[in-house]
């Protein structure tokens, strides 16, 4: 073989190794890659995914961190800046992992939901949830806990065979 066809072959063995595991993620969202989001973003809930939520959400949730449902969630003006461009380049109106779209599309166009768990998608998802799964569930208390439930969330992944709900077990349709 010449150099150039090595190449070609090692490209492809490589490309043919990786494929299997960007299908994984490509089913689910994007996971967290911005280390000053993981890092500003986990101090008092799981570190959302952008893909989660359209650019326009994110920029009006960042812009308003002094007062973050309830919460003051400040950052310095240059983390702000980062942390809108992370987001913004990574929601799900521009990812193409499959979770995104889907949340994407169920959002009205003038709508800009600054909670995931008020999209349509994330709501149909979950409505055979019941009290003694979220409210009445002292390990989960409100949907917004994803990862009190979906135990590979950290990767992106919402299958439902990773579906675990505290003290109750498994999640069987
Ligand atoms: C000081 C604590 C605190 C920090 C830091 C914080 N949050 Fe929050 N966040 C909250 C609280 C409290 C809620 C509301 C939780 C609830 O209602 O159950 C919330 C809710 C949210 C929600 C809505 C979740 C839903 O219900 O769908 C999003 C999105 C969110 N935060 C994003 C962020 C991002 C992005 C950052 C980093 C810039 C961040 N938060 C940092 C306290 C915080
Ligand atoms: C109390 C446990 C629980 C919590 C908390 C929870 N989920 Fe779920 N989620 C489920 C269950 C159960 C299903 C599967 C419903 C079904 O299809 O039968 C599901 C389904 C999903 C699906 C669809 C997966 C698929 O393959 O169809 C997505 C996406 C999802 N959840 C995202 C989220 C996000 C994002 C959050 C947080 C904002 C969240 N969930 C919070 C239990 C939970």
């Amino acid at each position: 073989m010449n150099n150039k066809i090595k190449a070609y072959v090692a490209i492809i063995g490589t490309a043919l190794i990786l494929a299997p595991g960007l299908g994984v993620s490509a089913s689910g969202v994007a996971p967290v890659t911005n280390t000053l989001y993981k890092n500003e973003c986990s101090g008092c809930h799981f570190a959302y995914q952008p893909g989660l939520l359209p650019a326009r959400s994110w920029t009006k949730l960042l812009n308003n961190l002094g007062d973050h449902f309830g919460e003051n969630a400040e950052v310095s003006k240059e983390d702000l800046q980062a942390l809108v461009t992370y987001a913004t380049a990574n929601a799900a109106d521009t990812s193409r992992h499959k979770r995104s779209v889907k949340i994407n599309k169920s959002i009205g166009k003038n709508e800009t939901p600054l909670r995931i768990t008020e999209t349509g998608y994330i709501k149909h998802k979950h409505r055979e949830l019941r009290t003694k799964h979220v409210k009445g569930n002292p390990q989960v208390k409100t949907l917004s806990r994803c990862e009190a439930c979906h135990t590979r969330i950290n990767d992106g992944s919402f299958r439902e065979r990773e579906i675990r709900i505290p003290g109750l077990g498994r999640w069987e349709d």
